[in-house]
């Protein structure tokens, strides 16, 4: 067993810890309070290649390894999980989804420009009434022949209007359950698409979250990824990636968080003395190490799987959910480190608890997690 990183490996990570750095953290508490989205700073993002970071470079991607995506992901989540989770979206759900299961003509199509960063996408999973119970697809594909006709409504769509490709999830065959479910690919400036306004989030405000509505959108059927009924298993596979991209999120907004709070620990004094000196606070921080390694060593176990070829869904749940639970109690005691200071913007670590709130609750709740974990105990 080997636990160091690659020469490559580091390099993507200082990469990625200097873009943080030098471009993110300058106006990302004016983003969070103006929920603006960072147009420019994903313009960058996207030229460094950090949007296909995985793909293969026959289709323009940067052939990276899930491990480099890991620690990409956890240092720009240090400083703005708004441009992490874009980050995310486009890497594990979009792109590996039509990498892995679309044709050669989509790939040409639809891949290409994704993964060199020219275009952004979107995940249409959840539903105002399908979020945890997935399978309950209320949006509807209806089989036209040459092509489908899409209506119903999704909810809480990170991207939805900063992406141009969506893949959407809907209902062919109501009566086939799951089964006649169909994951589609949709131009987001098809006829008939419109979005609901921006969502006035608690944390990664300046993400762009909408809901999206279909009306009588036609989508042609070569634009449909695998076999008709396909859509399920598509969509469930492709959030196995996606959770350990969120769980390298919530990794990155603990050890922000958990940085901040040693530095101040260090400079600030109280009763005499810097207050990393007290004990009950030198113990916090104790504690917060543990839990941020631990974290990390289940984030990279769950990457080096999926560079292995070898199952990695359970792995990943299982980092999704330590960490998304890890990131909210490092985040609490951060913010109580910091006391008073803690409370306000300009200190960062309240905005981070904000964000770590949302690991909890996106790509699969923590409860959700715990389906996916637990019913692997029975296999
Ligand atoms: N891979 C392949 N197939 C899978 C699978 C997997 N990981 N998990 C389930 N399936 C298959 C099952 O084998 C089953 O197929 P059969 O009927 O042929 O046996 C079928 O799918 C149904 O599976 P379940 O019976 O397990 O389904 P369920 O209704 O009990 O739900 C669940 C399981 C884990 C709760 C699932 O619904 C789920 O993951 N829900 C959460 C959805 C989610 O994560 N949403 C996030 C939205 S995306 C997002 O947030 C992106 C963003 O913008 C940030």
């Amino acid at each position: 067993m080997n636990f160091e990183f690659t020469e490559e490996q580091k390099m993507i990570q200082q990469a990625a810890k200097d873009f943080a750095e030098r471009e993110l953290l300058q106006d990302v508490i004016e983003r969070d309070e103006k929920s603006e989205f960072a147009t420019e700073h994903v313009k960058k993002l996207a030229e460094l290649g950090f949007l296909g970071m995985m793909t293969d470079p026959k289709y323009d991607g940067g052939g990276m390894d899930t491990i480099s995506y890991v620690l990409a992901m956890e240092e720009i989540s240090k400083i703005d999980s708004s441009v992490a989770v874009l980050m995310s979206v486009c890497n594990s759900l979009v792109i590996w989804g039509i990498e892995t299961y679309g044709n050669e003509e989509q790939k040409q199509k639809f891949l290409r420009p994704l993964a060199s960063g020219q275009k952004i996408g979107a995940f249409l999973l959840s539903e105002p009434e399908a979020g945890s119970d997935a399978t309950s697809q209320r949006t509807t594909a209806e089989d036209k022949g040459d092509h489908y006709l899409l209506n119903g409504t999704k909810n809480w769509i990170t991207n939805a209007n900063s992406a141009s490709t969506y893949i959407v999830i809907a209902q062919t065959n109501p009566e086939k359950k799951h089964k006649g479910i169909n994951a589609l690919i949709v131009d987001k400036n098809s006829a008939g698409i419109t979005l609901g306004p921006h969502e006035n989030k608690m944390g990664m405000r300046s993400s762009d979250t909408h809901s999206v509505m279909f009306n009588d959108v036609k989508v042609p059927k070569e634009n449909r990824i695998g076999e008709d009924g396909f859509g399920f298993p598509f969509a469930m596979k492709t959030l196995e990636g996606g959770r350990i991209g969120i769980a390298s999120q919530a990794l990155g907004i603990a050890s922000g968080a958990f940085e901040r709070a040693l530095k101040y620990s260090m400079e600030r004094k109280a009763f005499g003395t810097e207050i990393f000196n007290h004990q009950s606070v030198a113990f916090k921080l104790s504690d917060m190490a543990v839990k941020i390694e631990n974290g990390r060593n289940l984030c990279l176990k769950a990457a080096w799987l999926k560079d292995q070829h070898l199952p990695y869904g359970t792995a990943s749940a299982m980092a999704k959910q330590y960490c998304a639970d890890m990131a909210m109690e490092v985040t609490t005691e951060a913010v109580q480190i910091f006391g008073g200071y803690g409370y306000v913007r300009e200190y960062h670590v309240e905005r981070l608890m904000r964000e770590a709130k949302l690991t909890q609750i996106y790509e699969g709740t923590s409860e959700v997690q715990k389906i996916v974990i637990s019913r692997s105990l029975l296999k």
